[in-house]
């Protein structure tokens, strides 16, 4: 079993460079199965990326990977998702839309991913019967036919999702789509402008996204947006740590609200168009409450990482978690190191900031539950030693690399 073990106590500081984001990498790697050629920068090398690389290639489809930039040619002779790589990433799902629109059939497998309580694709079946389409689930096997026709859907919740499955399928629909209700997350927004650089016509206003029909398939470049999450969880480590950080190739429109909660703990952040500098005080204060929501609100997927710096900061804090009934995996590993989390729910805790976290042997079991790990044993007292590194690599390119660079204390031991 790999696992990092990291020397706890060293401030970080210096530089360190953002990635392409995950989670508009592999919407938009999708959405390549529906068009002809494509040239995408700035992805970031990730396990859940050649997973989907793998699935796309078993579709048939020509990749051609260099450094960070992949082209794909679309020669499909299949579809069906390979059913192993399916069940590893929840975002194989976005391929039911983008392939049941182009090529009017798509068999999928139920998606895998972190497990964070009850993950159905109940809204993502629905909004595929708006469009048009029958499902039968036959075994495992969930197969989805018919020509879609574009029409008016509102969401039952905010689904990030569900809005980029809509957008993929709508994309060759007959017909204009529009979707009410949708999430506004900037992830959407990348899909979106990968989209019309090859000849969509989508709009979004607010919660609003109109598609038009489009019959252009034209080849196109991107650039992946840089990774609001990663940005978060760096910001998030030098905090921990009382440290100075230069954050380069980042987005800091993307993450107002997170760059405010970090200035109420009295961390300084000064942002320009890119790079956003961190200076933190050596003793954080707290913050009354926290709820996560929707974009533009604050990020679940930034959830366990606050929780770790406010493990040591001065005062109680209420976190609510809105989008995931059991995003708390994190919380028995952080109590190991010292911290004092009371789970009053599943979805509600209470932090109080204690003197000091002391290393110890721990686990990821999600991603940034995993994040939130690496960023405790950085501020801890002693060395860690953090198992399931296999999650925190579906989401964090180079984190040794980078952390090292940073002057961080951690090893990978496979
Ligand atoms: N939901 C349903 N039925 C559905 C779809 C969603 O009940 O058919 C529920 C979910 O269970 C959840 C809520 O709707 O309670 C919102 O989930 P959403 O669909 O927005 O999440 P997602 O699209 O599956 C993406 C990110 C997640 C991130 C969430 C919320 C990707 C690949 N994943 O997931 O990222 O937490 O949006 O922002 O984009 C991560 O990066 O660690 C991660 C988990």
């Amino acid at each position: 079993m790999s696992c990092y073990i990291i020397e706890g106590g060293s401030r970080l500081s210096g530089e360190v460079q953002i990635s392409g984001a995950k989670n508009a990498v592999l919407p938009i790697l999708a959405a390549a199965a529906a068009r002809k050629e494509s040239k995408i920068k700035n992805i970031p090398f990730l396990s859940d990326v050649s997973n989907t690389l793998r699935i796309l290639e078993k579709l048939g489809m020509d990749i051609k990977a260099e450094n960070n930039t992949v082209t794909t040619l679309n020669n499909i002779n299949s579809t069906e998702l390979d059913r192993d790589l399916s069940r590893k990433m929840r975002s194989s799902v976005l391929f039911l839309g983008a392939l049941l629109g182009k090529y009017g059939e798509v068999t999928i497998y139920e998606p895998g991913g972190c497990q964070l309580g009850q993950r159905p694709i109940d809204i993502h079946l629905w909004a595929m019967e708006q469009l048009g389409a029958e499902i039968k689930q036959i075994d495992e096997r969930i197969i989805c036919k018919g020509k879609l026709k574009g029409t008016d859907i509102t969401l039952p919740i905010i689904s990030v999702g569900v809005t980029e499955n809509i957008i993929l399928a709508a994309i060759n629909a007959k017909g204009t789509t529009i979707i009410n209700n949708s999430a506004m997350e900037p992830e959407i927004d990348d899909l979106i402008k990968y989209l019309n650089e090859s000849g969509s016509k989508i709009t979004r206003r607010n919660n609003t996204i109109i598609i038009e029909e489009s019959a252009s398939d034209n080849y196109c470049e991107h650039s992946i947006m840089p990774d609001r999450i990663e940005t978060g969880t760096y910001l998030g480590m030098a905090a921990a740590t009382g440290g100075e950080l230069f954050i380069k190739g980042a987005d800091p429109g993307h993450i107002k609200f997170i760059i405010s909660l970090f200035e109420k703990t009295g961390c300084i952040i000064k942002t320009d168009f890119s790079t956003i500098y961190i200076d933190a005080p050596s003793k954080l204060y707290s913050i009354p409450e926290v709820t996560t929501r929707p974009y533009p609100y604050f990020p679940t997927d930034m959830q366990p990482q606050l929780m770790a710096v406010l493990s040591k900061a001065e005062g109680s804090c209420i976190i609510n978690e809105t989008l995931f009934s059991a995003r708390n995996k994190h919380i028995p590993e952080l109590i190991k190191m010292g911290a004092d989390i009371k789970e009053i729910t599943s979805s509600q805790f209470e932090v109080t900031g204690v003197k000091k976290l002391i290393g110890a042997e721990l686990y990821a079991k999600d991603l940034r539950g995993g994040a939130a790990l690496v960023t405790a044993a950085l501020s801890a007292e002693g060395e860690s030693r953090i198992y399931g590194t296999e999650h925190i690599i579906r989401g964090y390119e180079a984190l040794c690399a980078k952390l090292t660079a940073a002057g961080g204390k951690i090893k990978l031991i496979k």
